[in-house]
């Protein structure tokens, strides 16, 4: 299957909402409807790069760079949709990402839905990804040498869908994309930047279900990320 599932309504209205900067989502609907070709190879109108998403993403299931390639049942590369622009990292597949190869699929994966829907975006209209591809035995913290190995996967992602915000969930994502030690009610709450893109750090969702008081911290978050990603496409239209 292609890496653009631009054969969904909501995704492709989204990738025509970033090729237009057009800065209110929630009013697309007034935006005129545009056929947008599953097929095409890149780089199209977004500078969206889909023959070299797909070998990265061939790359990423054929990985054998570190040690978890025996224990995985496959590579889990991410799901959604790279067209626009809202990127979310997350630690590392677990157990049902691993079976089912998409990320954020279990319990933790469905609160994110949740609170994705809460600022208006489908599932399927944001990029979920991970630090790590391939899933440590016992959901084991990632290894130095594992992040390692497997960031610059993550790295040519972020450099092909040239996000307008990421959003890293939980502290290895944030420590790895920031490269630093903070603990995360340090880091949350503010804007940083990850190579010129704006990226918001929060809670984990895996965090939240063991203690519901993070909620209203990360509800501001994921507010501050939806803020930011809005005026990025303004700021990229205006230019
Ligand atoms: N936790 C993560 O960090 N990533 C997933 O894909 C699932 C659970």
């Amino acid at each position: 299957m292609s890496a653009r599932r631009t054969s969904d309504e909501g995704v492709a209205r989204l990738a025509r909402a970033r090729a237009l900067g057009e800065r209110f989502l929630y009013r697309i609907d007034e935006v005129a409807e545009e056929t947008v070709s599953s097929t095409s190879t890149a780089p199209d109108e977004t500078g969206f790069d889909a023959s070299g998403w797909d070998a990265l993403r061939q790359e990423v299931l054929d990985c054998t760079k570190c040690e978890l390639h025996k224990s995985r049942t496959q590579g889990v590369f991410g799901s959604g949709t790279p067209d626009t622009g809202f990127m979310i990292v997350g630690e590392a597949p677990g157990y049902y990402e691993d079976q089912q190869g998409e990320a954020f699929v279990g319990k933790a994966g469905q609160l994110l839905t949740k609170i994705l829907a809460a600022i208006g975006f489908g599932r399927d209209e944001v990029f979920i990804t991970n630090i790590l591809k391939s899933r440590p035995p016992k959901n084991a913290d990632p290894s130095p040498d594992q992040i390692a190995a497997c960031e610059p996967y993550l790295e040519r992602q972020i450099e092909i869908i040239d996000p307008a915000v990421i959003l890293a969930l939980g502290r290895h994502a944030a420590r790895t994309l920031l490269g630093v030690d903070g603990s995360m009610a340090s880091l949350r709450g503010r804007v940083f930047e990850y190579r010129g893109v704006p990226l918001v750090a929060t809670y984990h969702p895996a965090a939240l279900l063991r203690n519901p008081n993070l909620k209203r911290p990360t509800w501001e978050d994921v507010q501050l990320a939806r803020k930011v990603y809005d005026e990025e496409l303004q700021r990229r239209a205006s230019q």
